[in-house]
């Protein structure tokens, strides 16, 4: 009997050795700024779809707050995370996030929310993936000025010149400053006049570009001759407002560019109340920043080869951009 319960006393320390002190499960950590984000919800979606069957992803969202973010961070650190994938609440911050997987040696992987250079620059294992923004905001000026020019009614006074309103994304946004921009740079290339009416930011959301829009239509009504959202869900938030102004209804008709190509996107293209969009590719973007984790993980300087995406200066991948029109959606 004695020699039972030593064998079994045993065998139950031998369990108890074997659950704590053997090999923590592999996972990558994921925290991005929060989850109302119909653009960061699909790159989400693509992380997730990329790790079945492989290295196993736990995904958090930060509630927009970079204090919680940065607490996440060190918990998926304390907890053996072989890797970190961040899309940051504040793109400033990330000098500290750097700092903080360096110490611990765990490497990161940036996505949407470009660090600036010096910050890229502390530490060799910290990748970012993205898209060009200023490559976003010339397409959507290209379809601004197609429509110009294929409907001479858009010009609606008759002078000439376009007057147009802007309802940008977050301020100090990459994808806000440079979207901008180069969205006007484009149509003044193609030789279009133009005056800005109005410009406000609406946060990247719909409520808020629906409440921006309904001010500029306050301010200025029909003198608006065409409205260009920084992303697609701010357009459809300026689709509503111009809807219960009595748009897209009796022939009466306001051009609307957003960015991004969400699936929400899509079906205003369809239903024709969006005119254009550029996709802001998703899918590549969460499996590039995904294989990328993976490689680094595993202890390997990853290559275009192994991860699938071309890196450029040393740590970064671009995916490209491209036009969405209502014969594409
Ligand atoms: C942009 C995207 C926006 C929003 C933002 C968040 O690239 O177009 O819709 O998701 O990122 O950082
Ligand atoms: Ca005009």
């Amino acid at each position: 009997m004695r020699r039972i319960i030593a064998l079994l006393c045993l065998i139950a320390l031998l369990l108890t050795i074997a659950g704590c002190g053997g090999e923590r499960d592999e996972m990558i950590g994921v925290t991005v700024y929060r989850s109302d984000d119909s653009f960061i919800s699909e790159v989400r979606k693509s992380i997730a779809a990329a790790s079945e069957g492989d290295v196993p992803v736990e995904i958090l969202s930060a509630d927009n707050r970079q204090q919680m973010q940065n607490e996440q961070i060190e918990d998926f650190i304390e907890r053996g995370a072989s890797a970190i994938i961040v899309n940051s609440v504040d793109r400033t911050a990330s000098g500290v996030i750097i700092e903080k997987c360096r110490r611990s040696s765990v490497p990161l992987v940036f996505f949407n929310r470009e660090p600036v250079k010096d910050d890229m620059a502390k530490w060799d294992k910290v990748y970012y993936v993205g898209a060009r923004a200023e490559e976003s905001g010339r397409m959507a000026g290209g379809i601004l000025a197609d429509c110009w020019y294929a409907n001479p009614g858009m010009d609606r006074n008759g002078d000439g010149i376009l007057q147009f309103v802007i309802i940008k994304g977050e301020t100090g946004h990459q994808d806000t400053e440079l979207r901008t921009e180069y969205f006007t740079e484009a149509l003044m290339e193609r030789g279009i006049q133009l005056e800005k009416l109005h410009e406000d930011t609406g946060l990247w959301n719909r409520d808020d570009g629906r409440d921006v829009m309904n001010e500029f239509l306050s301010y200025s009504g029909d003198r608006i001759e065409a409205v260009f959202a920084n992303n697609d869900d701010m357009a459809l938030g300026a689709i509503e407002a111009l809807k219960d102004a009595g748009y897209f209804t009796d022939g009466r008709y306001m051009p609307v560019v957003g960015i991004d190509a969400t699936p929400a996107g899509r079906r205003a293209l369809r239903d024709g109340t969006l005119l254009g969009t550029v996709f802001n590719d998703s899918g590549n973007q969460g499996r590039a920043a995904y294989n990328i984790a993976k490689e680094l993980a595993a202890g390997r300087i990853p290559t275009s080869e192994s991860i699938g995406y071309e890196i450029t200066d040393d740590r970064y991948v671009w995916i490209p951009y491209t036009t969405v029109l209502r014969q594409d959606a």
